[in-house]
């Protein structure tokens, strides 16, 4: 009997050569990817301590004399196995453009104004539940000359450690319902649609703080499940 739609695992798989993302045909891996061995699994990947950490690293808005322009944000989740299980002492860093949507970045040629008070760039490591939590900025639309037109929804590049060796991931997470998730092949490369609505984020009222600033939340699955976050090809 075929399986329905909702019994068909979810596929977290990236299309590594995609056209429609077109430095991806030059930098795309040649030759099938080595399969690690099953040891691996076992093996406990860098350790970081909070040592690591600089004051006002998770929070993004704080870290020059005056405020951020823009729509000040929460971003909160946890990062969990694929069974489930919380990931404490992962560390989380995100990078992103400010909220005009250019980054602190010399081949950043979009004109738009960069922010006096704005790098784009946090750490902060997840406690005992597996939690993350950055303060920021929503980051805005920028244009990146892939084919006429071309915009990338807003988004933050998140890079993560968990504490073993495959669980390491760099991908992006999204704001709900952004109009250019349709028209851009990097959310598009991951080819399930339920894959691309784990990279999406959730307006989360009870999260979302009066008078101050809107919550999202995102939960980071690492490992190779089904309900694995999918890495992305930027
Ligand atoms: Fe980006």
């Amino acid at each position: 009997m075929a399986q329905t739609e909702t019994e068909r695992p979810i596929d977290s798989e990236v299309e590594v050569d995609w056209p429609a993302y077109r430095s991806t045909r030059l930098r795309h891996p040649g030759r099938p990817l080595v399969v690690l061995p099953e040891k691996f699994a076992d093996l406990e990947g860098p350790v970081f301590e909070a040592d690591a950490l600089e004051p006002h690293d998770d929070d993004l808005t704080r870290q020059h004399d005056g405020e951020p322009l823009g729509e000040r944000i929460i971003v909160e989740g946890r990062v969990l196995d694929e069974g489930g299980r919380p990931i404490p002492d992962a560390l989380v860093e995100i990078w992103q453009a400010n909220a005009a949507g250019r980054y602190r970045h010399d081949g950043d040629r979009h004109p738009a104004p960069l922010d006096p008070n704005f790098d784009g760039a946090g750490r902060c490591l997840t406690d005992d539940d597996g939690r993350y939590r950055f303060v920021t900025m929503k980051p805005g639309a920028y244009p990146w000359g892939n084919h006429e037109n071309a915009w990338r929804p807003a988004h933050i590049h998140f890079s993560l450690f968990g504490r073993l060796f495959t669980q390491r991931l760099v991908t992006q997470m999204y704001f709900p319902g952004d109009p250019l998730f349709e028209f851009d092949p990097i959310f598009q490369s991951v080819r399930d649609p339920r894959a691309r609505e784990l990279m999406v984020a959730t307006f989360d009222l009870d999260l979302t703080q009066p008078e101050w600033a809107l919550g999202y939340t995102w939960d980071i699955v690492l490992g190779r499940g089904v309900r694995a976050t999918p890495l992305d090809l930027d």
